[in-house]
């Protein structure tokens, strides 16, 4: 089987990825002795393969960085690539949340999408990207534990109307941005002889 070092320590995101990749992919994680990883690009795609390009020269192996968005149509796409800032450097997930719904009160229109870009880099500089979207709808108010991040105020359009931290993990995994960008990647990379001779 294929092995990745996985550049997240975000211990959400490393479940979920596991969770899909774990008939097809060993990961193995993030250095504790690699330091943070500084992530100025300007868009997705850019801070998928910053960060997978430093674990990589890190380690010497192959590495699978994934950056996130949520991008809210009545705010031209943001909060975007600053997701993780929106309130501010430090925010933390419920300060974010608050400052989006208060960004949004008494707008009707609500529209917004997850997109993810998860990024492979190979010592031999080969590098793979692959994208997942999911739309959906900001709620009017927080709702459910589950998750991280902007789960509690995004309801998915494919879903049943409960947010994504009203799902299980399993449940959020057969309709997330961060599932689909994964298998759009397994794809790729079965489709490439030089990638798939491990497998
Ligand atoms: P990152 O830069 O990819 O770590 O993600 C930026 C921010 O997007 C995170 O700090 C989270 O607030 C948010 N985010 C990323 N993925 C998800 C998700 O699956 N659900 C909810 N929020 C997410």
């Amino acid at each position: 089987m294929i092995e990745l070092v996985c550049a997240t320590a975000n211990p959400h995101k490393v479940e979920e990825i596991a969770a899909v990749l774990s008939d097809a992919v060993v990961l193995l994680p993030r250095p504790v002795d690699l330091g943070d990883i500084v992530e100025d690009a300007p868009d997705l795609t850019g801070n998928a393969l910053l960060k997978a390009r430093a674990v990589c020269a890190h380690t010497d192996k192959a590495a699978l960085a994934d950056d996130t968005g949520l991008e809210v149509d009545v705010l031209n796409g943001a909060p975007g690539v600053l997701s993780s800032r929106y309130a501010g450097p430090n925010a933390s997930y419920a300060d974010n949340t608050a400052k989006l719904l208060q960004e949004l009160a008494d707008l009707d229109n609500r529209a917004a999408r997850f997109r993810t870009v998860m990024a492979v880099v190979y010592p031999d500089g080969t590098e793979i990207l692959a994208e997942g979207v999911v739309e959906g709808q900001i709620t009017t108010s927080v709702r459910g534990n589950a998750g991280f991040g902007y789960d509690p105020v995004f309801v998915p359009a494919e879903g049943d109307g409960r947010t994504f931290a009203e799902m299980t993990l399993e449940e959020k995994n057969q309709l997330s941005h961060r599932t689909r960008s994964l298998h759009t990647l397994l794809a790729k990379l079965s489709h490439d002889p030089a990638r798939t001779q491990t497998w």
